[in-house]
């Protein structure tokens, strides 16, 4: 195993103040060191972190690497986030063969095709909201105002959940994938969502004729046949609802940013609308927004790259910084739209690959092929500096994005 070129540091690591798009600096420093890097966790335990694009994409591809929290030794961020992973596990916690057996039951409802016969219905939300941005006038707040109410429109209607109930998930999802806070908070959340989805699912269990969407299609092809049973089930509603808004919004909000901030590449991109997919790869990539992603474990000694990993001891394997090696992305600090990166890891590799990345990428055409066509002079309502950012969250993004125009 690589030895440690210095004492290891504590991770996870803060960002550098002034530079709210780039990961820690500290993540070049260990690339350029070479092979893996031993920190510290928050309980004083050791672990590696992968920063190499090979490395990464060759740790999350290998799957002597388990995702299973619930094996001795699997590196935790937090005891927030560790109270949330003891609790019983989706198949983003699983390893094969039980993680393809539970991921094939979804997999035909993430289809391309499927998700494109949803685009009509999504950029239709997205004018009705272009609307409602009009009316109330500039400013607007685009987090609360836009992104949010869209992708979890989206997935609400989707799923079958009820669009009321839309602020109530929003919030306990919030709440439940914080990472600096009192444990309780997060498993609170946990407790109050999956309660939620318990009756949702019950109903749907009741007349799963009733309506035609994916929890209803769940209960008649898996549940009542017995293939998956209802705690399954309502553990599974709750990680797509989880796991298919607030990603998507963080994104939506970043996303406006990085051409903010870019204005020639807003002007490309407006000027050009057959770079739209690109770039909406490239602004994955650049933000790679699920920036403490990649915990493993090793099941069995492995070897990384020449690097040996023992079996027992935990990994890192850094999605943003993967997608910021020079090795594999020219100039990778750049905002390059028409880089359009069709190999960058903002979405995962390997048998965990995003399942809900048709429909994510499906949200960011609609918004980036329109927003700028729609208001054509947005532009930050408040200085840069004044934003905050989700530092402390499992997923990055930008609590608040006032806009004017
Ligand atoms: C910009 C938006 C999104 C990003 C960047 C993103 C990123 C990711 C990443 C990095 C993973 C791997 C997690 C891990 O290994 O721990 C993942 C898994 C997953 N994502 Fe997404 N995601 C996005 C949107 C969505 C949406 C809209 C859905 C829809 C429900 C979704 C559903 C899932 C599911 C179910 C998994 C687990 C896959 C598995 O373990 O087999 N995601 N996503």
């Amino acid at each position: 195993m690589a030895t440690a070129s210095f004492d290891a540091p504590q991770y996870p690591m803060a960002r550098a103040s002034g530079c709210p798009f780039d990961p820690p600096p500290a993540f070049t420093t260990f690339r350029e060191a070479g092979g893996p890097q031993k920190v510290t966790l928050f309980n004083g335990k050791p672990c590696w972190l992968f920063t190499s694009f090979a490395d990464v994409r060759a740790v999350l591809g290998d799957n002597r690497f388990s995702t299973m929290p619930s094996t001795p030794g699997f590196p935790m961020l937090s005891a927030a986030r560790d109270a949330v992973l003891q609790e019983a596990p989706t198949f983003i916690r699983m390893d094969p063969p039980e993680h393809g057996k539970l991921r094939r039951m979804f997999t035909k409802e993430f289809m391309v095709k499927r998700i494109d016969a949803m685009r009509p219905r999504i950029q239709a939300l997205i004018e009705s909201l272009y609307d409602a941005m009009e009316t109330k006038g500039s400013p607007v707040e685009m987090v609360n105002d836009f992104a949010l109410p869209l992708t979890s429109t989206v997935i609400s209607e989707f799923l079958g959940v009820p669009a009321e109930d839309r602020e109530f998930f929003q919030e306990q999802s919030r709440l439940k994938v914080l990472m600096d806070v009192d444990p309780e908070i997060p498993r609170v959340a946990s407790a109050k969502l999956i309660g939620y989805f318990d009756g949702l699912l019950k109903a749907k269990e009741r007349d799963p004729h009733a309506n035609d969407d994916l929890l209803s299609r769940l209960v008649l092809d898996q549940v009542e046949p017995g293939h998956l049973s209802h705690d399954d089930a309502v553990r599974h509603a709750d990680l797509l609802v989880m796991a298919g808004h607030e990603t998507t919004a963080n994104q939506i909000a970043l996303g406006t940013l990085n051409f903010l901030q870019n204005p020639d590449q807003k002007a490309l991109l407006l000027g050009n609308p057959d770079l739209l997919r690109g770039a909406v790869d490239e602004m994955l990539r650049y933000n790679s927004i699920v920036q403490f992603n990649g915990a493993r474990i090793a099941l069995e000694d492995v070897e990384v790259n020449g690097h040996l990993v023992r079996k027992g001891e935990g990994v890192f394997a850094l999605i943003n910084a993967a997608n910021r090696d020079p090795a594999a992305f020219a100039r990778p600090d750049v905002f390059d739209i028409e880089r359009a990166p069709d190999n960058h890891l903002a979405f995962s590799y390997g048998v965990h690959q995003c399942l809900g990345q048709p429909l994510a990428r499906a949200e960011l055409q609609s918004v980036f092929g329109s927003l700028f066509q729609r208001f054509p002079t947005l532009r930050l309502a408040v200085p840069l500096e004044a934003l905050e950012f989700k530092g402390g969250h499992f997923v990055y993004g930008v609590e608040t994005l006032p806009l004017a125009w």
